[in-house]
């Protein structure tokens, strides 16, 4: 297979700030990467720079065997790049803003126009098409910003953080999108501060915090090497949630997360079952009635909290991450 995607050394240096410390990213034709990372980690100057936005310091990028750096129109022609809702124009319809980067494209009046019903159809806007597009809602607008990326059919698609700021409803809309996309055909190269989206999306994983890749491999292979088994407990009464988690961090040697409203503590379980039955004994000898207990396989946040030493945000919580639309990045290559 042959990598659609190269970038190899990236570095990026604002006056104080290392954006990007050396960073090396291959997306065989056909897959998705994911380029993991929470606020700040580094993701957007990854992409501007991949999509020929932004000039790294050091490093080099090829898209489809082009160099960006030595043929960015060449490569832009070759890449569609969606994040942050900043293609949409929102006092144009949905129809008419498909239209307008069709037109810019030099497609004649016949085909723009047949491209923007075609793909305001392929994205379920085909009733929203004649309205403004500050009509729409949030779902609404990514969609039609990543139709706007596709109108012309690149091969290369690079999405930054595509369901930020979604409800969970519109996150799976926007996630059997992508998986269509890259069925067809497309090369994803998508950065995402939600490892669900990760792990359900992305063939291959970068972990990237403050500039650094800190680790890569498929979610299992990174489950398997940074993940623990997990004892999960529910105390009966939460006048006992200080005591069991004095019991679990005894037992599993590492810190216990305590959520006080679900009266839920989970440890690392260093040796499995072994951990999980020992916890059950020294609950019963100190008398901590128990709900729920059970062992749980490691999740990609998990992995995430042994390699950051701090959880990702909660979707539902995420609203916003990205900072206004409009931003200066906003005018992508079409
Ligand atoms: N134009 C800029 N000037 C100064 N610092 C910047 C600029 N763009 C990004 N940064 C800094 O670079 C780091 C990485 O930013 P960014 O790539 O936007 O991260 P992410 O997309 O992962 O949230 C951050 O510390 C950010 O503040
Ligand atoms: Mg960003």
């Amino acid at each position: 297979m042959s990598d659609m995607i190269s970038a190899r050394g990236l570095i990026k240096r604002y006056k104080s700030v290392t954006a990007l410390g050396g960073i090396d990213l291959s997306v065989p034709e056909g897959t998705v990467l994911g380029l993991l990372g929470p606020n700040g980690a580094g993701k957007t100057t990854a992409v501007r720079i991949i999509s020929t936005l932004l000039i790294p310091d050091e490093g080099t990028v090829e898209i489809a065997g082009v160099d960006v750096l030595a043929e960015p129109d060449k490569a832009r022609s070759r890449l569609g790049l969606s994040g942050q809702n900043a293609a949409v124009d929102e006092y144009l319809t949905g129809f008419e803003n498909l239209d307008m980067v069709g037109r810019l494209y030099g497609f004649n009046r016949a085909r723009s126009r047949a491209r923007a019903t075609e793909l305001l159809e392929m994205f379920s806007l085909s009733d929203a098409g004649n309205r403004p597009s500050k009509t729409y809602s949030g779902g609404m607008r990514r969609r039609l910003d990543l139709a706007a990326a596709l109108v012309a059919a690149p091969p290369v698609l690079i999405l930054d953080e595509p369901t930020t700021g979604l409800d969970p409803r519109s996150r799976n809309e926007m996630w059997a999108v992508i998986r269509d996309l890259v069925r067809d055909g497309s090369t994803v190269l998508l950065t995402t501060q939600y490892l669900e989206e990760a792990d359900r999306l992305a063939d291959d994983i970068v972990v990237i915090d403050q500039g650094t890749s800190i680790a890569h491999g498929t979610a299992d292979q990174l489950k398997d090497q940074f993940g623990a088994d997990r004892i999960e407990l529910v105390v009966a009464d939460p006048a006992h949630l200080g005591a069991a988690r004095r019991v679990l961090e005894t037992v599993s040697g590492g810190t216990a997360q305590v959520d006080e409203d679900s009266r839920e503590l989970s440890v690392p379980a260093v040796e499995g079952a072994a951990s999980l039955m020992d916890a059950l004994r020294q609950l019963d000898a100190e008398k901590i009635a128990v709900s729920d207990i059970g062992l749980r396989r490691p999740t990609l946040d998990d992995v995430f909290l042994t390699l950051t030493g701090h959880a990702t945000e909660k979707a539902e919580d995420a609203d916003n991450a990205n900072g206004p639309a409009g931003t200066t990045e906003a005018k992508a290559p079409r």
